[in-house]
């Protein structure tokens, strides 16, 4: 095995692969084939037609889709038109919480998206979980926005109808919801076409919709190739075409939609210019070159492909980068560690490659990295060609790959005519440090972006389209909703999209009382450090209630989140120096807090629990009187003046035991989470609580095992738990003395009752609570808090002869000599 001091000599990566187990389980779950989403529902295709969807980076056959065809197109344009009637008026504050609900559920699924993203596209899955995703959710949020503004932000205008999309392969899942999110926030039902290559994310976000509640038919999802993208465009029922992809195919749809009335909005190619000047910071340069041509293997319509040099930096520029691309690495997409991962399909592999050769036939200059691909994918090295000619090949067509095509310039304005020199005009970059230049040159592009010392940032916020071959019409912002929009037919409301919108209505802020709300989606994350904040690895875990109905979907904590818990929990050490009056009054704010909610608590625990909402309300009633119980503790847990013949007179005094992780029992949500993290803050602790359902699939100690524990005496369990603790990475010492050796053995009974995770049998009024609950070093009773794991320092810990880890004795001593 590579020893750390071998790591630190050669700097060398491992490998770091996420795992691809729920992506294929959840393709497995459809039995690797699927159908069309239609209507709320799977469809299956009206004819046998299918083709198979390949992962790039391993051509493994990853499932079947359906080749939709014209029955099935009208299927779905007639559910969309269905849907239209209601969703078109719905109050725009109710499409507006469909949004939303349907963004916080791309977070909760934002790992499966971005892993099945990465498999299907072979993109890196740092892209897919970095960027793709989280943009696609901030699409949605902002546009859940525009919908609440409708009303007033859009006075006199009115949703389009029925909509057909169609997006391209690049980006798959943020390409569906920078078209979805507007379409849906201006009250459109959308039919929607996902590339060949790349229709995966787009089923499975149907789904995650549909799970969402977004009203049936409003979203559909129809896969083929060009031929069901064809049916798309000119089928009669279609209101509006969106297109993203060639230009060949944008020019096809152009002329189709001609003269049909459908408004048509294009989002095509491009040839962005990169120019730096001599003054800029060339460091900055080479990592904006990095992002600009070799994201997503290049694959991107903004690509930076032309990089445009002063000439009296170029020899110098170029070496930087031939250094950096030698440490670009090519690898397995769902590696973490790897910068590019694989071209989506062979089609587009023999495409660059033609485009490369054709580069070297004409003159250029073509330098690649020493170092090779792997070959069982389809993978492309970056490419850098010098000494090109501004009308090669090369410099004029979309090359749409991991290639860099490099000129000079000797002037501003020279900078300026090579960087219009293409037919396409849709992003660009600039770099200089001087702000007077950067100002002067960026409105001399004509594409339509401009970024300044930065490339390929974008933002649902901001308007993103092309000039000229680059197509017309913008996604994003308040510029991209009027795609979407058409004037109302009531003559006094025409005209008004460049003026001043009037004052809203009182009415229509007003949401219909017939209207059923959809509930405001409840997004439950983890509370870490006085925050709640996302899980890191970015899945959720489904709550159901005992008759298998879904309640909640909540964040699957790992490693890291637990680490993140624990170092919170040492941050907080100012706690245990508090004074036990002042804990003591945190406890009763938390009680009374609760009781305000109490309704609120008991609906949940019944709905957990399958009891009635009595048998909660009870619940609740004794956790706020335990609350009460700890909170008298807090400052009257004393120690203990000892009589020490030889010393005279001993002081024992209790000190908290530091951060403790507690996994709480299934028994009373409620009451067991309060029973185990009351007592111990009461004194000065910090907790890392881990509430029941969490703990079957956290690999911690679970139900079941704690029942084992029970029979065998605790020691199995024992050494499961702080294993379990210590797989997660803590310095764990399951605390599972037999008891403090001599002293208050009497409250041993007490403890066990109240918190060995039976305290739902004692909801029959008996007040629970008591000394006995609080945790102290080698307190009687802590077998059964088996559950309870003292994180962090491990002053005295000792191991015994059977590997079981022993306890220090009680609290610290003082010893005074009286
Ligand atoms: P494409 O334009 O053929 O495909 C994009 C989408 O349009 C796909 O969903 C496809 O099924 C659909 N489509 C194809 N023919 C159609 C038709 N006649 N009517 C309606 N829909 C149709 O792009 P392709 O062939 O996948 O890639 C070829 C080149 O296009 C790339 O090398 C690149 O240069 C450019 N491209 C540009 C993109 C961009 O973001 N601007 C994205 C994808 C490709």
């Amino acid at each position: 095995m590579t020893t750390v001091s071998e790591v630190f000599e050669t700097m060398a990566y491992g490998p770091a692969p996420e795992s691809d187990k729920p992506a294929l389980e959840w393709i497995a779950r459809h039995d690797g084939a699927f159908g069309l989403f239609i209507g709320g529902r799977w469809a299956d295709g009206k004819s046998d037609a299918g083709f198979d969807v390949i992962n790039p980076a391993t051509t493994a056959r990853l499932a079947r889709v359906t080749q939709a065809g014209q029955a099935d197109v009208d299927a779905a344009v007639a559910a969309a038109r269905k849907a239209f009637r209601t969703w078109s008026t719905l109050p725009g504050h109710v499409r507006a919480r469909h949004l939303y609900a349907l963004a916080r559920a791309v977070q909760r699924h934002s790992r499966l998206l971005a892993v099945l993203e990465s498999l299907d596209n072979g993109k890196s899955i740092r892209e897919t979980r970095d960027l793709d995703i989280p943009l696609v959710a901030r699409h949605l949020t902002h546009h859940a926005g525009w919908a609440q503004l409708a009303e007033s932000e859009f006075a006199g205008y009115g949703p389009v109808g029925v909509v057909g999309q169609i997006v391209p392969w690049n980006f798959p899942l943020l390409m569906v919801a920078w078209k979805i999110a507007p379409a849906l926030a201006a009250g459109n039902t959308v039919v929607l076409k996902p590339a060949e290559f790349t229709p995966l994310t787009a089923l499975c976000l149907a789904e995650i919709a549909n799970q969402a509640g977004l009203p049936a038919g409003v979203l559909n999802v129809v896969t083929g190739d060009g031929r069901t993208g064809e049916l798309i465009v000119n089928h009669a029922d279609i209101d509006k075409i969106a297109f993203t992809g060639s230009t060949e195919v944008g020019r096809i749809i152009r002329k189709a939609t001609a003269g049909s009335g459908k408004k048509l909005s294009l989002e095509l190619g491009g040839k962005s210019p990169f120019i730096v000047f001599d003054d800029a910071d060339l460091d900055s340069v080479v990592e904006g070159v990095v992002d600009a041509i070799w994201f997503n293997q290049g694959q991107v319509c903004c690509a930076g492909s032309r990089l445009l040099v002063h000439e009296g930096i170029a020899e110098r520029l170029v070496t930087k980068l031939r250094a950096r691309m030698e440490k670009l690495r090519v690898g397995p997409p769902l590696d973490k560690a790897i910068d590019m991962g694989a071209i989506v399909a062979p089609v587009q592999l023999e495409r660059i490659r033609s485009l490369v050769n054709t580069g070297v036939e004409e003159g250029a200059t073509m330098w690649q990295p020493s170092w090779a691909c792997p070959t069982d994918g389809y993978f492309y090295p970056p490419t850098l060609f010098t000494n090109v000619s501004p009308a090669a090949t090369i410099a004029q067509v979309e090359i749409f790959g991991p290639v860099l095509v490099s000129m000079t310039f000797r002037t501003p304005g020279e900078a300026v005519e090579l960087a219009n020199n293409t037919p396409y005009g849709l992003a660009a970059s600039v770099w200089t440090e001087n702000i007077n230049l950067a100002l002067d040159v960026a409105p001399k592009i004509k594409a339509g972006v401009v970024w300044i010392n930065c490339t390929n940032l974008f933002d649902a916020a901001s308007g993103f389209g092309g000039y000229r071959e680059s197509g017309f019409g913008r996604e994003g912002g308040k510029e991209g909703m009027w795609e979407y929009l058409k004037p109302e037919t009531r003559k006094s409301e025409v005209g008004t999209r460049n003026k001043r919108s009037r004052p809203v209505p009182r009415s229509a802020l007003r949401v219909p009382r017939s209207q059923p709300l959809p509930p405001i989606d409840r997004t439950y994350k983890l509370f870490i450090g006085g925050a709640q904040v996302r899980p890191d690895q970015g899945y959720s875990r489904k709550i159901l209630s005992p008759s298998g109905a879904l309640l909640a979907e909540v964040a699957e904590g790992n490693r890291k989140d637990i680490r993140n818990a624990v170092e919170a929990a040492h941050a907080a050490d100012g706690w245990a120096k508090t004074s036990g009056h002042n804990r003591g009054q945190v406890l009763y704010y938390l009680a009374e807090n609760l009781a305000q909610r109490a309704d609120e608590f008991a609906g949940r625990i019944a709905g957990l629990t399958g009891h009635d909402a009595g048998e909660g309300r009870r619940e609740v009633d004794a956790s706020i009187a335990r609350l009460f119980s700890y909170a008298a503790w807090a400052d009257k847990y004393d120690g203990a003046v000892h009589q020490t013949p030889i010393r005279g007179v001993t002081l024992a005094m209790n000190e908290p035991v530091g951060v403790i992780g507690i996994a709480c029992p299934e028994e009373g949500p409620l009451l067991g989470f309060v029973s185990l993290v009351a007592p111990a803050i009461a004194v000065g602790n910090t907790v890392v609580a881990i509430p029941h359902r969490a703990v079957h699939g956290a690999r911690c100690v679970g139900r079941s095992r704690r029942r084992d524990q029970h029979r065998d005496g605790g020691k199995g369990c024992a050494r499961e738990g702080a294993g379990g603790a210590r797989r997660r990475g803590c310095d764990v010492v399951l605390r599972r003395s037999g008891g403090r050796r001599g002293g208050r053995a009497g409250v041993r009974g007490e403890h066990e009752a109240d918190v060995g995770g039976v305290a739902c049998q004692r909801l029959d009024g008996r007040q629970a609570g008591g000394r006995a609950g609080i945790p102290e070093r080698g307190d009687p009773g802590q077998e059964h808090l088996d559950s309870v794991w003292r994180i962090g320092k491990a002053p005295a810990r000792r191991t015994d002869a059977q590997g079981r880890t022993e306890q220090p004795g009680p609290g610290k001593h003082l010893l005074a000599p009286l």
